[in-house]
């Protein structure tokens, strides 16, 4: 028996939407009147909202479970209420339990259900809860408050995409789309509560539909709330990228010139034991035809080394579609075998240090290809959307349309869109200039090459 909890920590791990899903189990309990604290070790329920899609991001949860206790113990004499979220609950359920003694588990489409978890998990009950109800959680969720200047929103969930080293279809579920309306009150609401930028998330986020209608004509939609000035949308896959979607980047002024299509492969042997349906050519014959509307859209992608079977031939192909393609920016992993995934049962399993060596050798040509992009932006007036502030007195970071860092020093609040020039570019992130009306403009410009140069 533990005492009910009055204050709590969530900490998400893996991909966005799990960000997403955080933000919402915090919602979810304080409007249960929790207070939220910023050390795990203090609070007295911590949510750890996890993630399955490499063994590295599994085990962490459980190196943390134990991290946790041991430091409420000795810091705080305490033994604070221990929630398992996310994609390890959904995928291990009552395992962890058994393993590390949490007190609830619960899976990505059952966290609704957070507080009548959390209550009989202080009477000593179990406390479990992986359903993948058909009534989405989405219309239990309380209403949006306070949220930073570029927002997530949740459309669309889960995967029927089934890539033969991917746990997604497991942890989440089947393809899901959040209806119409309620997509549009939410975003309402997230540019009611302080929100300029929204980016609408699902795991096939391109495969959202609602009665015949495409992510397109959402976008379109959304496009015209006042006050909502950029939208994004991530991730795609390929085979459900619609012409309407292309065209959208011709057409909408407020949907930013970014694209996260992951191709995984260059080599079309690989690709087919990938079961990702889609080709090395069909992948490039579709990024034509995105650059042939929107010439000035930055690309970026996932790649997977090592996977089972992956010679230096069809490794050589990755690194040859990287050339053609160039990307803005990349993410790039070591295959990790899946427990249940029908690659994990293939022979040929790629040796650990030829993964990194090719890892190493990815990673140099698309840093390559990120540094290339921004060195090519300099020069290009941009608006940019303030998110933080930077290191300097004074100096805040912002994102470019093209979702690059921008530093920038001047006078601006958090939130503000500011017209900048860029003047450099390293090759994480770039520097602008504020664009000032009037004299003093060469002269701030000139500054800020200086500092840049210094
Ligand atoms: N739905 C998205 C992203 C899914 S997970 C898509 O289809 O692109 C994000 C990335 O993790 C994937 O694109 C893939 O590159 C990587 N990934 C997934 N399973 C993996 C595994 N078993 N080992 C290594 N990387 C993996
Ligand atoms: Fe995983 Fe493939 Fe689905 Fe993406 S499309 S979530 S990689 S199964
Ligand atoms: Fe990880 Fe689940 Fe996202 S496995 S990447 S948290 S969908």
């Amino acid at each position: 028996m533990k005492s009910p909890p009055k204050t709590f920590h969530v900490k998400s791990f893996g991909c966005q939407m799990n960000v997403y899903d955080g933000d919402r189990m915090a919602e979810i309990m304080a409007e249960q009147g929790l207070t939220a604290t910023d050390d795990a070790n203090a609070a007295d329920l911590v949510v750890l909202n996890t993630c399955h899609i490499r063994e590295k991001a599994t085990e962490k949860v459980y190196s943390d479970i134990g991290r946790i206790r041991k430091e409420a113990r000795s810091k705080h004499g305490t033994d604070p209420v221990i929630a398992v979220a996310g994609c390890v609950a959904q995928a291990e359920g009552a395992e962890i339990v058994r393993r590390a003694k949490v007190d609830v588990v619960v899976g990505p489409q059952a966290y609704h259900n957070l507080p009548d978890l959390v209550a009989r998990a202080a009477r000593g009950e179990s406390a479990l809860d992986t359903d993948m109800p058909v009534d989405l959680k989405f219309g239990h969720l309380p209403p949006r408050r306070r949220v930073s200047p570029s927002a997530f929103l949740t459309v669309q969930e889960g995967c029927d995409k089934f890539c033969t080293y991917c746990v997604v279809p497991y942890t989440r579920g089947a393809e899901v789309s959040r209806g119409w309306v309620q997509v549009v009150d939410e975003a309402k609401a997230l540019v009611d509560a302080g929100a300029k930028e929204i980016t609408l998330l699902g795991q096939n986020v391109n495969a959202w539909e609602d009665d015949g209608r495409g992510l397109h004509d959402l976008i379109a939609a959304l496009a015209d709330i006042a006050g909502l000035h950029r939208i994004r949308y991530t991730t795609s896959h390929p085979n459900d990228m619609a012409q309407g979607l292309i065209e959208a980047h011709r057409d909408i002024a407020k949907l930013m010139p970014f694209l996260h299509l992951p191709v995984q492969s260059g080599s079309d042997r690989i690709l087919k034991a990938m079961n990702r349906s889609h080709t090395r050519d069909s992948y490039l014959r579709l990024l034509d035809r995105v650059r042939a509307v929107r010439p000035d859209i930055a690309l970026s992608g996932d790649f997977i080394v090592g996977f089972p079977g992956e010679t230096e031939a069809d490794f050589a192909d990755t690194l040859s579609l990287v050339d053609a393609v160039g990307h803005a920016q990349a993410f790039s992993f070591k295959y990790s075998p899946r427990p249940g995934t029908p690659a994990a049962g293939m022979a040929d399993q790629v040796a650990s240090e030829v993964m990194d060596e090719r890892l190493q050798r990815l990673q140099a040509a698309l840093n390559r290809d990120q540094a290339a992009f921004n060195a090519a932006s300099v020069g290009r007036r941009c608006t940019i959307l303030l998110e933080r502030m930077g290191k300097l007195p004074g100096q805040f970071i912002g994102k470019s349309p093209w979702l690059q860092s921008v530093h920038v020093v001047g006078k601006a609040a958090i939130g503000d869109l500011v017209d900048v020039t860029i003047v450099a570019a390293g090759p994480n992130s770039v520097t602008g200039v504020m664009i000032e009306q009037g004299e003093g403009a060469d002269e701030a410009f000139q500054r800020a090459k200086l500092d840049v140069a210094a």
